[in-house]
Order: structure tokens, then sequence, then C-alpha cells
């Protein structure tokens, strides 16, 4: 932990795959007063993710693997964590599956985003499915991980109505902008309890 101003906050690493407007705005609130959380360290598993075009104009540290040999990489992942005394993972549209082992060192202490009101809607896809559906309602979770695909314990949600215009894509923008209020709010209320 890194003690800041009298509050102590939690060192975070978070994992990503793609954009990482999820992780931009997780860096945001760490910085903002009393947020509970310090962004130490950023991993992706894809070398080319926007995400990490915009940690290079930080300071964060970042490494990429690519987990195509997974025990492998995530040995090494677990002592970068511990070397640097990480004691949180976010998940901010990682597209990898952890292992359990992996999620068992972490036990309690991954959350992950997903874009659906879980537990409806597990997986890849989910916009789309979502459309097919015809729901009336979609939103986004903040959960636990646990070694079932998003299974684990659910810490906030947000519903968010789908108009008869939507399609997967607006539908999807509509959610990221809940998801972006969602992950802050659900970091708070995990970490008062802890
Ligand atoms: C987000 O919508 C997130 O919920 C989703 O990927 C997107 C990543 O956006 N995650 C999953 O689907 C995980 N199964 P971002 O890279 O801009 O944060």
């Amino acid at each position: 932990m890194v003690k800041s101003i009298g509050i102590r906050k939690l060192k975070t690493a978070i994992f990503i795959s793609g954009n990482g407007s999820n992780m931009k705005n997780l860096i945001r609130f760490s910085k903002t007063k009393n947020s509970p959380i310090v962004v130490d360290f950023v991993l992706s598993n894809n070398k080319k993710a926007n995400g990490i075009i915009h940690l290079k104009k930080t300071k964060i540290n970042f490494k990429i693997f690519n987990f195509k040999q997974r025990n492998n990489d995530e040995k090494k992942i677990l002592d970068i964590l511990e070397e640097r005394k990480i004691h949180l993972i976010c998940l901010a549209g990682f597209m990898k599956i952890l292992s359990k082992n992996f999620i068992k060192k972490f036990n309690g202490k991954i959350l992950n985003i997903h874009p659906s009101l879980l537990p409806k809607y597990k997986g890849l896809n989910t916009h789309e499915r979502v459309i097919l559906n015809n729901e009336k309602f979609s939103g986004c979770t903040v959960h636990i991980v646990n070694e079932r695909l998003d299974s684990g314990k659910i810490i906030l949600q947000k519903k968010v109505k789908i108009s008869k215009k939507d399609n997967s894509e607006t539908l999807s923008k509509k959610i990221l902008k809940q998801e972006h209020l969602l992950y802050p709010k659900a970091l708070r209320k995990m970490l008062s309890k802890i």
C-alpha cells in the first residue's frame, strides 16, 4: 500500500487488450482526491492495443505478454506483481482467460467489468446477442473474478435502456459511458469494506 495525504491507496495493476478507455478512466480516477487506488502497473496481451499508445505518454510502467504460453507468462507476471507489491488487479477490457492457479493466488482481489447485466450474456459478443434477442435493457457489471467465466460475486451493476434505434455499436457506446462511472464507484464500494 502507498500512503498518500492521510489515506492508504491500494497498489493496483490494470490488465487490458484493446482501446483502454476503462484503463484511462481508472488512471484518471486514481489521481482524484481520496481515490482508494494508485495505478502502478499495466499489462496488455496485445502490443498494438490503443491503451499502450496512451501509456507511452505517462510514467506508468507497462509490459506486454501475449499469453501464447499462458503458464509461462503468468509465472512471470506473478513475479512482477509480487515485486511491485500489487494488491489489486482490475481487468479492463482484458480478453484473455486467466488460469485457476493465477486467480487463486489473487483470490478475491481481481475485479472485472463486463458489458452486460450478469448473469445474463456472459462471454463474448455481448451487445450483438442482446440486440438479436430484442432485449429492452442491458447494462454493465463490476464483479470479482473467480474460476468460472463472468460468474464471480457482483459488486455493482448499472442498467441501460435499449432504444428501438440502437444497434450493437450504439449500445456499446452507451454502455461504455456507464462503465466509466461504474468502475470507480464499485472500487470505492469494495475498498470501503477492507
Ligand atoms: C468494455 O466494454 C468492457 O466492458 C469489455 O470490453 C470493453 C473494453 O473497452 N470487456 C469485456 O467484454 C470482457 N469480457 P475499453 O478497452 O475501451 O476499456
